[in-house]
This record gives structure tokens, sequence and C-alpha cells, in this order.
């Protein structure tokens, strides 16, 4: 089990937004859906668009710069999930989110 930093409140992020924090140096994007929070790389892989501020529909964001798409949950990129970006860990606690970046 990782090390777990607070990085946000809860109601930083209200259902259906999203919102970049910087970890260890690591971009990770923070999404709510529905009441829960799930966070990945911040960093598409295509070529290094900022998922944070892409669109989300339904569990699925997508990427800015050229429309990928990827599942919040998983960060698998849904045509292929060779090319997901790193889920990491979350933890809400008295509405303070906390994420791990290192397994
Ligand atoms: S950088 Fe994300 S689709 Fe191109």
């Amino acid at each position: 089990m990782g090390s777990f930093v607070h990085v946000a409140d809860l109601s930083d992020i209200p259902p259906g937004t999203a919102k970049v924090v910087a970890v260890q140096r690591i971009e990770v994007a923070l999404f709510n859906l529905e009441g829960s929070i799930y966070a990945i790389d911040n960093m598409c892989q295509h070529a290094g668009g900022p998922l944070g501020e892409g669109k989300i529909k339904g569990g699925v964001v997508i990427c800015p710069w050229h429309g990928y798409r990827y599942h919040i949950k998983t960060g698998q990129y849904v045509k292929n999930p060779d090319m997901s970006v790193a889920c990491y860990q979350v933890k809400v606690e008295d509405g303070k989110i906390s994420v791990s970046v290192t397994p």
C-alpha cells in the first residue's frame, strides 16, 4: 500500500467535474463520477494532452487535444488497453481526498 497524500477537498470537485493536482511531481487528474472520486495520470498517451481538462461523458474522459477516450475508473484507453494511462489509489475521509502514486 502506497503512501497517501492529501490533494484536495471533496467540495473542490463537484460530481461531473475534474481537477488536476500534483503528487510527487506527477500530474494527476481527479474526477468525480456521481460522488465517487477516481484518479488517473493527467498526461494523454497520444501527445501529452491534459486529461483533467477533457470533457467527461459517462465514465469516459475525452482528451481535449485530439479526442482520445479513456475510462475514468481504470485509465484504460477505450480503443486499445495497451495505451492505458496510470490509475492511482484514492481515499476519501472526512471530505478530504488523498491519492497514492506509489504501488
Ligand atoms: S494528446 Fe490526447 S488525443 Fe492527442
